[in-house]
């Protein structure tokens, strides 16, 4: 049998989530973490304590130089997906972009239209479409366990942590609970209900401008109903609920990663049942992964589960939100 050929990764950006998928890459078999490149000496130090054997750059350019990398993980702010996929795809490297994916829908189309031209793999790290919980919970409703799902309510909240990171208030580089946590409030009701027929949104901004919360209605023409709510103002919940005719649908704290629980409720007076899912190993990051990791070895250039329509669809309904909460970045007037 022939064994598949190593995926050589390589990391733009060193915080915190670069931390993490490093570390569940060597979870995945045909891949090798190549190099990590950070902007300053300090974050590459670190790495190279915590992975000896990949190279450390301090500096991008010469990431994306490096002919030994098949794929580049970004991993910076909202605000520089943009440019740093444009860098790397113009410099020949399949790139797993983290959310969001972009500032806008236009920049959004910009980076796909590129991947398209330069024939490269090109995918919004939405690691939560790949695990089993979620995987799961598409299962049943596209089964009809839940029936006609006819409601959907979502809320994500937490008080970042001090100091706070640029990302999470600066408009330029996309801050704000939207694209950081409400994207997941969004995604997940897309998933249960698809697009939706209207799209209403309120927010309360913190000082910079950028939404503090953010509350958001989906409404559909068959009656359908989405309502989210996104905050860095206090913790909140952070679980899900998917309503239909015949059942409902609970996913515990962090109901967007592997560890949330599925909670079914069913009858009158209901029942509760937990469904169960698959045990998972490390962070849940190498879901994604494993799953780029086979969109190479086959040659593709666009996942065919995270698509580039789910992509853009994501950005669209973020931009009538932002639009209609009137929540504004720099990059909107470019
Ligand atoms: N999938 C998930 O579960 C998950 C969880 C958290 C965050 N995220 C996403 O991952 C991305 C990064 O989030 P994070 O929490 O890792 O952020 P973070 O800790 O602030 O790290 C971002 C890194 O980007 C680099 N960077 C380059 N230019 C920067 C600039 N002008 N300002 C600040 N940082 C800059 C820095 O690395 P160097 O100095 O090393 O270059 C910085 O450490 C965001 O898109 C976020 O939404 C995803």
């Amino acid at each position: 049998m022939q064994t598949a050929k190593k995926i050589h990764w390589g990391i733009l950006g060193g915080g915190r989530i670069a931390q993490k998928f490093a570390s569940d890459l060597s979870l995945v078999g045909d891949a090798s973490l190549h190099a990590i490149a950070s902007r300053s000496k300090t974050n590459a130090d670190l790495f190279s304590h915590l992975y000896p054997s990949a190279l450390q750059y301090d500096n991008y350019e010469d990431l994306v130089n490096d002919p030994g990398i098949d794929v580049i993980y970004i991993a910076t702010p909202h605000g520089l997906h943009y440019e740093h996929t444009l860098l790397c795809l113009q410099r020949g490297k399949a790139v797993l972009c983290e959310k969001a994916f972009a500032l806008n829908v236009r920049q959004a189309k910009e980076m796909i239209a590129e991947a398209v031209k330069q024939k490269l793999f090109l995918m919004e790290a939405l690691w939560s479409k790949f695990i089993p919980s979620y995987q799961k919970m598409m299962e049943m409703i596209r089964n009809g366990q839940l029936g006609e799902i006819k409601n959907v309510l979502i809320n994500f909240g937490f008080i970042p942590r001090l100091p706070l990171a640029d990302r999470i208030l600066t408009p330029a580089l996309g801050g704000g609970t939207l694209l950081d946590i409400g994207i997941y409030n969004i995604f997940y009701a897309l998933s249960a209900l698809g697009k939706p027929d209207q799209i209403d949104a309120r927010m309360t901004p913190a000082v910079t401008g950028v939404d503090e919360q953010c509350a958001i209605l989906l409404r559909y023409n068959n009656g359908a109903m989405a309502q989210l709510f996104s905050s860095y103002a206090t913790h909140l919940a952070t679980e899900a609920d998917i309503s239909g005719s015949e059942g409902r649908l609970r996913l515990t704290h962090r109901f967007y990663a592997p560890e949330t629980t599925l909670e079914l409720f069913t009858g009158l007076p209901d029942t509760k049942t937990i469904v169960p899912v698959l045990p998972t190993k490390g962070f849940g990051y190498h879901y994604e992964a494993r799953h780029v990791n086979d969109c190479l070895q086959k040659g593709l250039t666009e996942s065919p589960v995270m698509t580039h329509a789910d992509t853009l669809l994501l950005m669209e309904t973020m931009d009538t939100v932002r639009e209609k909460a009137g929540i504004k970045f720099p990059a909107d007037s470019v």
